[in-house]
């Protein structure tokens, strides 16, 4: 599987190219199947690229019609979601209270259940509702972002969630603030069609450079959550702007190109 590596100047030209895989990606499913399932990252960087979807759709309709997409979370933090760390909340607020997108198509991960694990259990049946043919279901897109540590989703180096195959969401906990998330888990990233992790700022470069190229691996070390993903029937991309990939120099340098 390649690892595909695109570098852009800045976190501006990230938002940009980010926004704009997600315009082809949804352009081309209701194309083809009419439909379109995409899962959003959380975290910051993402936010960029949300609002100028939005406002992409705002000038132009941008050929996409809302009540086709079906919009899921790679995970989230157990908080309400008008709570600043919802994952949610942060997408609502840049994206899609700025569409029309109906609220059926809108799949968050519901953080008013009793506690994580009944969360996950129904982010997990809603995830197997998507699912068209066998019990997988398969994103047409999924953001994701990468953690400093080489966490993904909320996928944390050493957490026993890495090696989840039966549950396609889990309950996780935040290593350092013990905060409590739902994931989901690799099954399902590694069933999407696209995988495109959104990668900006210095601190994120050698966590990166890791990753794509294996660079600074201890020998024997465990993989990292994020060199876990290996999408069996899709593409793998890491879409970093000039802080994030300092190293980089053409725009395909993964290890495996
Ligand atoms: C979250 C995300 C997490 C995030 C990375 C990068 O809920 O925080 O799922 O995986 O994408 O930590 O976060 P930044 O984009 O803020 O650097």
């Amino acid at each position: 599987m390649a690892i595909r590596l695109e570098v852009v100047p800045t976190a501006a030209a990230l938002a940009d190219a980010a926004a704009a895989r997600f315009l082809a990606v949804v352009k081309d499913a209701l194309a083809q199947r009419g439909v379109c399932r995409v899962a959003l990252a959380g975290g910051s960087t993402p936010r960029g690229a949300y609002e100028r979807i939005a406002s992409e759709w705002q000038a132009s309709g941008a050929g996409i019609v809302w009540s086709r997409i079906h919009v899921y979370w790679g995970d989230e933090r157990m908080v309400a979601p008008d709570d600043p760390r919802s994952n949610y909340g942060m997408a609502r607020a840049a994206l899609l209270s700025k569409v029309p997108i109906p609220a059926d198509n809108v799949h968050a991960v519901p953080t008013d259940a009793a506690n994580a694990a009944s969360a996950a259990a129904r982010y997990d049946e809603a995830l197997r509702a998507a699912a068209t043919a066998g019990d997988l279901p398969r994103f047409d897109l999924v953001f994701l972002g990468l953690g400093a540590d080489g966490h993904t989703a909320s996928l944390f180096p050493g957490a026993p969630t890495l090696d989840e195959t039966a549950r396609l969401a889990t309950v996780a906990k935040h290593p350092d603030t013990g905060e409590p998330r739902v994931t989901m888990t690799f099954p399902v990233l590694n069933h999407a069609a696209a995988l495109i992790a959104l990668v900006s700022g210095a601190e994120k470069a050698r966590v990166l450079e890791r990753v794509v190229r294996g660079v600074g691996r201890p020998a024997g070390s465990p993989l990292l959550p994020a060199e876990r993903l290996k999408p069996n029937a899709g593409t793998l991309t890491f879409l970093a702007d000039e802080d994030a990939a300092p190293w980089a120099r053409s725009a395909n340098t993964g290890p495996n190109t």
